[in-house]
């Protein structure tokens, strides 16, 4: 078992990593009024709590404001007050729904997130963003609010689909490859232990990568800093994959397509050692997160400057200076569109 916390504007938050999730969330209700857990609809049977069990649809569907209000409806049913507390159990889909619906309910109360996919577990159940898809756009609404607690328990991962489980590596090897070499460095030599999820290793990876997260999220919780933006690594093309593909890459796969194509930019803008994107290419190999898609990349270069990310002429690219380093760069979006056609038409 690992644990840390983290300092926010909300409050501490206590990260507990490779704990039973029933016993860690025992352990915290006695600062709580009430509690009720929502959980994702696919794992209710795995579950364990005192706390009354709401189940929610998961996944993109479930992530709506209809759903938020279903989950305001349950809490304000079960009496829940402005001491209780929330517990998110899922992916990240069901994560950031409940993270939102704690956050708007009685103005704000406390909430737990206890991740069951590898993704939600390394990225998306720490860090504060919450929301939901409207209108047709993805997380078009939302707030930031940290969790009070994060609870990981690696025994949800057991009954987690090879490719959702792949997936959640795309993340650990961005945390890697622009803030912790020697975490690169376990991904890579260790691949065979975490392809047949054992604990140990897992413990060891999940912890540090959700360090490294919180550290970034402490120098810039609001994301105005321009710090946060190094989590948006590969994510800017990655993003404009997804889009382009109607969603049939999954998300840790089009990431990885878009650590592949950023790194050989960030090589044409003189940033990144020659050797990255290879170095990146074994590594997510190793987990089979790379696939030859055909990519139309005049699409590809139309969903990027759609970018949210982009303001005016240019678009904020974190670039990799060196294996664990990064940099802030703003690119024009003229220059970037050409380097993606040179670069990128042909991946990997
Ligand atoms: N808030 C953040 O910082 C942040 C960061 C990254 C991603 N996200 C969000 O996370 C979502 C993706 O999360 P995800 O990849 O966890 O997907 P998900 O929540 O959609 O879950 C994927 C699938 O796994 C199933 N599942 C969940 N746990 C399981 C288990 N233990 N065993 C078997 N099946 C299980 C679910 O039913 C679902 O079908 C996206 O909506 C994305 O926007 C948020």
């Amino acid at each position: 078992m690992r644990e840390f916390t983290y300092k926010s504007r909300d409050g501490e938050v206590r990260v507990l990593i490779n704990v039973d999730h029933s016993a860690a969330i025992e352990g915290v209700l006695g600062n709580y009024t009430g509690c009720v857990a929502f959980v994702s609809r696919s794992i209710v049977d795995k579950v364990r709590t005192k706390c009354p069990v709401v189940p929610v649809v998961d996944g993109e569907e479930g992530k709506s404001i209809e759903s938020a209000l279903s989950i305001v409806r349950s809490a304000h049913e079960l009496g829940i007050d402005r001491d209780g507390l929330f517990i998110g159990v899922g992916g990240g889909s069901v994560l950031d729904v409940v993270g939102f619906s704690a956050s708007i309910y009685l103005r704000g109360v406390d909430y737990v997130n206890a991740p069951t996919t590898m993704l939600s577990m390394v990225d998306a159940s720490l860090g504060g963003k919450t929301g939901v898809n409207a209108l047709g756009l993805k997380n078009i609404i939302g707030v930031i609010r940290q969790p009070r607690y994060v609870i990981v328990d690696l025994s949800f991962l057991e009954s987690l689909p090879t490719p959702n489980y792949i997936d959640g590596f795309a993340e650990v090897i961005k945390y890697g490859v622009t803030l912790d070499k020697d975490l690169l460095d376990q991904v890579i030599n260790r691949s065979g232990e975490l392809l047949s999820k054992d604990r140990v290793i897992l413990e060891e990876v999940i912890y540090r990568s959700l360090r490294d997260k919180a550290e970034i999220v402490k120098a810039d919780e609001l994301d105005r800093a321009g710090v946060r933006a190094v989590l948006n690594y590969g994510h800017t093309v990655g993003h404009a994959i997804e889009a382009v593909t109607n969603f049939s890459v999954s998300h840790g796969k089009a990431v990885a397509l878009g650590m592949i194509c950023e790194s050989r930019i960030g090589v044409r803008l003189g940033y990144t050692p020659r050797d990255v994107p290879d170095i990146l290419l074994s590594a997510l190999s190793k987990f089979d997160l790379i696939n030859k898609v055909d990519i139309d990349v005049n699409g590809l270069v139309n969903a990027m400057v759609r970018d949210k990310k982009r303001s005016g002429d240019f678009i904020k690219l974190p670039v990799v200076t060196d294996v664990g380093k990064w940099s802030l760069v703003k690119v024009g979006v003229g220059e970037l569109v050409r380097l993606v056609i040179e670069e990128c038409r042909s991946m990997p």
